[in-house]
């Protein structure tokens, strides 16, 4: 495993995580689970991504990750980074929602119950709350961090202008923001286009969520859609109007050049988000021990050439 450090802190994040939003909720067999998060600890990964609303049912993935972790990996926890975050609907009525300090604080506490924790390693505001004043929710990032219940803050999905201002904020207050978890992938590249340079000067290091598009980045989708694939074991949020013919002959393109690397599809994605080091950590999911093993394989080959890097750009060009 490799461990890049994260923006200008201390801490080094292996550089692939695994992520508990598909796959560890009570609808899923619990000894795969265990079986995953075992494997992914053996292969050198330390960070672990969940948040309250993740299931299904919401909040059972913390439950199944504090059961695993209590069963098997006590003895472990200062080797490993446990990461959740509030900002998605959890409970009904004003305070189980969005950003106020009522809910975030609130969150965290239940959060650390499920996983029978005195304390996260990271928590995360999961979105920007335009209707709560943004010093409001870094102040209970800054709280959590000074009630010992969180060692970092980090925030998710914030647009350039909201991370400098929450990033200005946190500084203000003592605890700087770690790290941003945005989408970014081969078939997402907004963070390009100007949050990469902030999170640059502000020191803020980066986690990329969905780096495979859920799968569309794989070959899974080549012949068809299989019964096992998120597709049909989910289909809430991706779904078979996904897979379209533009995207699937868009991926199979990029297959060939990842052949001719003598990587996967999968593989070159991640590298790809990886590139330049410029993003700290890629957050995969999986659904099996077999594409944990074969994710942590593409750190082998890291480097791009110039002309691969090219002939991506020109391949991804034409996808809508
Ligand atoms: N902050 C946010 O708002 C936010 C939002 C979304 C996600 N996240 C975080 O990001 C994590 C990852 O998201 P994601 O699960 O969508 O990431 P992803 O890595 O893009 O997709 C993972 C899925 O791709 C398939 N897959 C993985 N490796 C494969 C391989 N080698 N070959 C073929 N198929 C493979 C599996 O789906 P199959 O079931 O089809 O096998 C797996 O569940 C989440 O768990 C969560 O922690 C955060």
């Amino acid at each position: 495993m490799k461990y890049n450090r994260c923006g200008k802190s201390g801490l080094l994040i292996s550089a692939i995580s695994l992520g508990l939003w598909h796959n560890f909720g009570n609808a899923s067999v619990l000894s795969n689970q265990k079986e995953m998060v075992l494997e992914a600890f053996n292969l050198g990964i330390t960070n672990f991504d969940l948040a309250n609303n993740y299931g299904p049912p919401p909040g059972s993935a913390e439950e199944n990750f504090g059961r695993i972790l209590h069963e098997e990996l006590l003895s472990h926890r200062d080797e490993m980074l446990v990461s959740t975050k509030a900002g998605y609907y959890m409970w009904p009525g004003p305070y189980g929602d969005w950003g106020s300090r009522k809910y975030l604080l609130s969150s965290l506490d239940q959060s650390l119950k499920r996983m029978k924790l005195d304390y996260v390693d990271i928590f995360y505001s999961h979105r920007p709350d335009l209707n709560t004043p943004i010093e409001e929710t870094m102040g209970a990032l800054d709280t959590v961090v000074k009630q010992g219940k969180a060692l970092y803050v980090g925030i998710s999905n914030y647009t350039v202008e909201q991370t400098l201002e929450a990033s200005k904020i946190l500084k203000r207050l003592g605890t700087p923001c770690l790290i941003h978890q945005p989408k970014y992938s081969m078939f997402n590249r907004w963070i390009e286009a100007g949050l990469q340079d902030v999170l640059d000067s502000e020191g803020i290091g980066s986690i990329a969520f969905c780096p495979l598009a859920q799968g569309q980045l794989t070959n899974k989708y080549f012949d068809g859609i299989p019964k096992d694939s998120r597709v049909e074991t989910s289909g809430v949020f991706l779904k078979e109007d996904d897979i379209t013919e533009n995207k699937v002959n868009i991926a199979r393109k990029l297959n060939d050049i990842a052949v001719e690397r003598g990587q996967s599809l999968a593989q070159m994605a991640l590298t790809w988000v990886l590139r330049k080091n410029r993003v700290t950590s890629a957050l995969i999911g999986a659904s099996r021990v077999s594409q944990i093993i074969e994710n942590v394989e593409a750190l082998k080959k890291l480097d791009f050439s110039d002309n691969e890097l090219l002939s991506i750009d020109e391949i991804l060009a034409h996808e809508n």
